[in-house]
């Protein structure tokens, strides 16, 4: 076991492709890390510098107190799990399981006694004489997770091992392997570009795009303080809600302007951030998660809107609406076009996400009123695309 530690590695590829930029990114001995980010931010590419299958074109990698930029795979002392389990299908699984240490030459009692531990630790231990091709794919994940521990590595490196599974198994997958690492203690680097099992796995996730680390936190902080417009709209699901809005002092403090609807911020919201009341009068991108909307019947602080249409997830209701703006309707009113007014209200191109229980459920077409939870909002700037706090 091992801490790891990225300080300014980079990967450029022969084709001067840089898929790494300057990571810098300390793994403690025994965490769980979930590397997350879309297809081709440099996830695979930064692990398998770790695993040592990718040369490193700048910086230092170390593993434990080593320099291991110039150590051979091998040296690193690193077990690999990929998607494919690549099990010998002729093998019983105790000789899948011990089957490195037979090659390492180890005594037979020694691999006995190992292979006994590890099947132990993985509930494996009514199933040693069985072949592959007679386990579940998820017992076929734990033997190859088996195969590795009994390596006594210095750290698990998973890229995207249940991405061949389906949904119900997956699930399941998520939560033994979150619940094996942390029996084994070993340090662990997973690698995804699923935000669900970034959330649900790691004690802390590091957040990537176009080869450059985002954010680094709990999973928890990355939900609730996402650093920038990237993040936050990367992680989450359904996605937050963005909107154009002005940031203003009023008469009662600060404020926010959203199309057709002036919110006050309360004090200690604005207190807790200070960057929000630092400049005057400026744009802002609003970021509002579906769950801190909801569909009211008072018209005090609430964005009117149409439901678009809705998605019923079971559980509770996914409904779409496209803001209305009021004044934008007044002035139809005004221009006596009153009988345009219900069937043809100003709507902004704003679509949103809001998320109700199942009772709420409305008809398409109709006009809504949205409550926000204010304390829940996330300012960005709109040129940075940085988080204002
Ligand atoms: N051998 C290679 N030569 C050139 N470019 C590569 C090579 N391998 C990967 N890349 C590029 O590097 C970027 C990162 O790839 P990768 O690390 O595999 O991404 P991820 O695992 O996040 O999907 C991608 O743009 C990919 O096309
Ligand atoms: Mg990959």
């Amino acid at each position: 076991m091992a801490a790891i530690s990225f300080s300014k590695v980079s990967k450029a590829y022969a084709d001067g492709h840089l898929a790494v930029n300057k990571l810098d990114l300390d793994i403690a001995d025994g965490e769980f890390l979930v590397l997350v980010g879309p297809s081709g931010c440099g996830k695979s590419t930064a692990l398998r510098m770790i695993a040592g299958l990718e040369t490193i074109t700048g910086g230092t990698l170390s593993i434990g107190a080593e320099v291991a930029n110039d150590l051979s795979p091998r040296e690193r002392n690193v077990a690999m799990i990929f998607q494919s389990y690549a099990l010998y299908p002729h093998l019983s699984v105790a000789d899948n399981v011990g089957f490195a240490l037979k090659v390492r030459g180890e005594k037979r009692e020694v691999i006995a006694e190992k292979v006994k531990a590890a099947a132990e630790m993985l509930e494996l231990d009514k199933l040693l004489t069985r072949r592959p091709g007679q386990l579940s794919g998820g017992q076929r994940q734990r033997v190859a997770m088996g195969r590795a521990i009994v390596r006594e590595p210095a750290a698990f490196l998973m890229d995207e091992p249940l991405s061949n599974l389906d949904a119900r198994l997956r699930g399941q997958m998520r939560a033994e392997i979150a619940r094996l690492q942390r029996a084994s203690g070993v340090t662990t680097v997973y690698v995804t570009h699923d935000q669900v099992e970034a959330m649900t796995m790691g004690d802390r996730v590091a957040v990537m795009n176009g080869g450059v680390l985002q954010q680094l936190a709990p999973p928890r902080e990355l939900y609730d303080r996402p650093v920038n417009l990237f993040v936050a709209t990367f992680i989450g699901a359904p996605p937050i809600n963005l909107l154009p809005g002005r940031l203003r002092r009023g008469g009662q403090g600060m404020e926010v302007a959203l199309p057709g609807l002036v919110l006050p911020l309360p004090a200690a919201f604005v207190q807790e951030r200070s960057a929000l009341g630092a400049q005057g009068d400026r744009e802002v991108i609003v970021g509002i998660r579906p769950e801190n909307l909801f569909l009211t019947e008072g018209d005090a602080d609430a964005l009117s809107a149409r439901v678009a249409f809705q998605e019923d997830l079971g559980a509770s209701l996914l409904v779409h609406v496209d803001l209305v703006d009021p004044a934008a309707n007044a002035q139809q009113k005004r221009a006596g076009l009153d009988e345009l007014d219900e069937g043809a209200p100003a709507v902004i191109s704003t679509r949103m996400r809001i998320s109700a229980p199942v009772s709420a459920r409305r008809k398409a077409g109709d006009t809504v009123k949205i409550g926000i939870q204010v304390d829940s909002l996330h300012f960005f700037d709109p040129t940075s695309q940085l988080a204002i706090r």
